[in-house]
């Protein structure tokens, strides 16, 4: 039986257009520069970004670790969100390898930080204190539900950042479902930035990778910082041939996933036992409860819909994180509904 995957967006597996074009890449040694496919992919990044440069790198951690130690010196410290992935799932990388102290904002149930939190949290000028040096934002805001950072929301933020002598980092792992959610260019979302992160592996289907884009100077450090950390790779050409394709192919048709994830909502909305979060899909991803009637929890339902045909995670003990993505059709979406459905009756 064909499974429905809605644990995440990265179990997205390879087109075969992109697998074509992994097998024909043109590779050479993208420690010297010389790997044309790799160039040409970073090209692409940074033009469709509206940046000077970019980077391939093997994971969106490993571009957040790279942009944080770039901007940032032992001691100093960033200001995130408390749901942000940074702050949350990337094994505290800043502060076990960079030295560097998250200083969490929360997160604002639309995904934003509040601009006084951010004031308020950056640090005085006083012996005491650790020097603030970042801001970092995460668009689409995963764990607030994939919801959209807004480009007006995002210039607010740099001009503060700026003022306050601080940089912006985007965490964009999901910055084209964001624009494409809101009909704006990437690069309208990206004007304030001064770095971004995203990801290939994503949404974009490539089997690995993600780009860290900025200035030219910044990104011969992170090139530099990326060498230190074991993430100098050969013939990485067959990788980003794919990410081309990621790039050519697979940004536009991000609506159709959002959109079967409003249609799974909608049909979702009406089982006995669901409760949607407010607004919940803001883009490929829907966050449900089970009302506390259910007898079963999230794990014994999961279990429940493996022989349906259907992959789950979950997000906490009744609740669930489904994500839509190129691998799921139309009939996928019906499938799902009729599964809960049975599941739940
Ligand atoms: C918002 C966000 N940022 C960063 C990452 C890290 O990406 P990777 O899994 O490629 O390290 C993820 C991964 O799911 C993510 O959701």
């Amino acid at each position: 039986m064909e499974l429905i995957d809605l644990r995440s967006d990265t179990v997205t597996k390879p087109t075969p257009e992109m697998r074509e074009a992994m097998a024909k890449a043109e590779v050479g040694d993208d420690v010297y520069g010389d790997d044309p496919t790799t160039n040409r992919l970073q090209e692409m990044a940074a033009n469709i970004l509206g940046k000077e440069a970019a980077l391939f790198v093997p994971s969106g951690t490993m571009g957040n670790l790279l942009s944080l130690l770039v901007h940032c010196q032992r001691g100093d410290e960033v200001i995130v969100g408390d749901k942000s992935h940074i702050y949350l799932n990337e094994a505290g990388g800043m502060s076990a390898l960079g030295g560097i102290q998250p200083c969490p904002v929360r997160n604002q149930r639309d995904g934003t930080l509040a601009l006084n939190d951010i004031l308020a949290s950056i640090r005085t000028e006083d012996v005491h204190h650790p020097i603030t040096r970042l801001i970092c934002l995460e668009n689409t805001q995963n764990i607030c539900g994939g919801v959209p950072l807004t480009p007006a929301y995002t210039r607010e933020i740099g001009e503060l950042a700026h003022k306050n002598n601080l940089s912006l980092h985007i965490d964009g792992a999901r910055i084209f479902n964001a624009a494409v959610a809101q009909n704006v260019s990437v690069k309208e979302l990206v004007v304030p930035a001064d770095s971004v992160m995203f990801c290939l592996s994503k949404g974009l289907a490539s089997p690995i990778g993600s780009m860290l884009v900025g200035s030219k100077k910044f990104i011969v450090r992170a090139r530099h910082l990326r060498k230190m950390l074991g993430g100098g790779m050969r013939q990485v050409g067959i990788l980003a041939a794919a990410g081309i394709i990621s790039l050519e192919n697979m940004i536009e048709r991000l609506d159709d996933d959002h959109a079967r994830a409003r249609k799974m909502a909608d049909g979702l909305k009406q089982i006995k036992g669901l409760v949607l979060d407010a607004g919940s899909p803001s883009t490929n991803m829907i966050y449900m409860n089970l009302t506390e009637d259910v007898k079963l929890d999230a794990a014994q339902i999961i279990e429940k819909m493996k022989p349906l045909g259907v992959l789950l995670d979950a997000d906490d003990v009744r609740r669930f994180r489904l994500v839509t993505h190129c691998w799921v059709d139309d009939m996928a979406v019906q499938k799902v509904i009729n599964a809960f459905r049975e599941v739940l009756a």
